[in-house]
C-alpha cells in the first residue's frame, strides 16, 4: 500500500484544507508507507509570479510540517524536484481521451464562465494522474473536489494497461465524508478561490477578527437558534468532542446566547488546536536550511522509486531506457 497526495502552494493553507485533507496524511503517515509533495506544477495554471510561487512552496512545506507531518515517517517533496513526473504526463497523454478532460470541472467550470483555458489547465488531470501513477499509489487521501481526478487517473491507467502491459497500479481516493466539505465564512464551501477562507496560521487579532465575520441569521440574541443550520457550530464541531457540541447545541436551542459567544468559543478552541503547530511553525520558519534539506531528501528517495515505475511503462510503450 503506497499512501500518496498532493496540495498546491496556491496561498497559505486554511482550515478546509486541514480537515479535508492535511489531517489524514498525518493520520496515514504512521502506518503506511507515504508520500506527500507541494504541488508546484499544478500552480503554474494560476500563479505565474516566480517570487510568490517560491514564497508559497516554500510556506506550504513549513506549514505542512509544522501541523505534524513527520519527515522520519513520510517522504515530503516538491513536486517539480522529480521531473520524471513530466515525462510519464507526456505517456500518458498519448492514451488519454480528449472527452474524458472535456468533462473535468476545473476546465468545465472556466469555460462556462465564459473564459479562455491554458493548455495547461486542460491537461491538469494527466499531471495529476502522473503524479499518482509514478509511484504505484494505491491510496490518496483527498477532499471530494478531487474524487473525479482520482476517477480520471483510474481510467487513464486502464486504459493504459489495456493497450499496452498491465504496468500502471489503480488507485483509490480516500475521502472521510464528515470532513470533504468545510464551509467557509459564508456558508459555502471554504475554498481560495471564493475568498471565504480561514487561514490556519492567521496571527491571533486577525484570527478572531475573521471568525467574528462569519456570516449567520439575523436571530435576536433572545431567541433559540437552530445549530445544525449554522456555520459557526459546524466549524465548532471540528474542533471539540461530541459533550462540548451538545453543550453548545443545548446553548442555541434554549436562546439567550448571541453569535459572538459561539463565536468566541469557537476561536478558542481553534487557538487550542493549533497552539502546537503555530510554535512548531515558528521555529521552522527560523531554520529554511532545515526545510529545504527535508525537501531534497524527500525528492530523492521519490526519484528512486519514480524511476523504477518510469522505466517499467517506458518499456511498456516500447522506448529505449535512457543510460544513466
Ligand atoms: P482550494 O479550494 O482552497 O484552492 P485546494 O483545491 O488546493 O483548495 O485543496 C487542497 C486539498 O484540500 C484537496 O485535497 C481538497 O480536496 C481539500 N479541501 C480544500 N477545501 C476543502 C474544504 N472546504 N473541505 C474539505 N476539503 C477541502
Ligand atoms: N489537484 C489537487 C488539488 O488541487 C492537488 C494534487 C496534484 C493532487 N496532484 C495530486 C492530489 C495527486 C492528490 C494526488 O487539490
Amino acid at each position: 500500500m503506497r499512501v500518496l497526495s498532493g496540495i498546491q502552494p496556491t496561498g497559505r493553507f486554511h482550515w478546509g484544507n486541514y480537515f479535508g485533507a492535511i489531517r489524514q496524511y498525518i493520520a496515514l503517515q504512521n502506518n503506511e508507507q507515504a508520500y506527500y509533495f507541494i504541488a508546484d506544477l499544478h500552480a503554474l495554471t494560476t500563479i505565474h509570479d516566480p517570487n510568490l510561487l517560491r514564497e508559497y512552496s516554500r510556506e506550504a512545506a513549513v506549514d505542512l510540517l509544522a501541523l505534524g507531518l513527520d519527515p522520519q515517517q513520510a517522504t515530503l517533496f516538491r513536486q517539480s524536484n522529480v521531473p520524471e513526473i513530466s515525462e510519464l504526463t507526456w505517456l500518458l497523454m498519448t492514451v488519454t481521451q480528449m472527452s474524458l478532460l472535456e468533462k473535468c470541472h476545473a476546465y468545465k467550470d472556466k469555460k462556462s464562465k465564459g473564459l479562455t483555458a491554458d493548455a495547461g489547465l486542460f491537461a491538469y488531470p494527466v499531471l495529476m494522474a502522473a503524479d499518482i501513477l509514478l509511484y504505484d499509489s494505491t491510496t490518496v487521501p483527498v477532499g471530494s473536489d478531487q474524487v473525479q481526478h482520482i476517477e480520471v487517473t483510474r481510467d487513464i491507467a486502464q486504459r493504459f494497461n489495456s493497450i499496452y502491459s498491465e504496468a500502471l497500479t489503480l488507485p483509490e481516493a480516500y475521502v472521510l465524508e464528515e470532513t470533504a466539505k468545510i464551509p467557509g465564512i459564508d456558508g459555502d464551501k471554504m475554498s481560495k478561490s471564493y475568498h471565504n477562507v480561514i487561514e490556519i496560521f492567521l496571527p491571533p487579532k486577525q484570527l478572531r477578527k475573521k471568525i467574528m465575520s462569519i456570516k449567520t441569521d439575523s436571530t435576536s440574541v433572545k431567541d433559540p437558534k437552530d445549530p445544525d443550520a449554522c456555520s459557526v457550530f459546524a466549524l465548532y464541531t471540528l474542533f471539540s468532542t461530541p459533550e462540548q457540541q451538545a453543550a453548545l447545541a443545548e446553548k442555541y436551542r434554549a436562546g439567550g446566547m448571541g453569535y459572538g459567544e459561539a463565536k468566541q468559543l469557537l476561536y478558542d478552541a481553534s487557538m487550542e488546536c493549533f497552539g502546537e503547530a503555530r510554535a512548531r511553525r515558528e521555529k521552522l520558519g527560523a531554520d529554511l536550511q532545515t526545510v529545504e534539506d527535508i525537501l531534497q531528501t524527500g525528492a530523492h528517495t521519490a526519484r528512486a522509486k519514480g524511476r523504477e515505475v518510469l522505466d517499467r511503462v517506458r518499456t511498456a510503450c516500447g522506448l529505449v531506457r535512457p543510460l544513466r
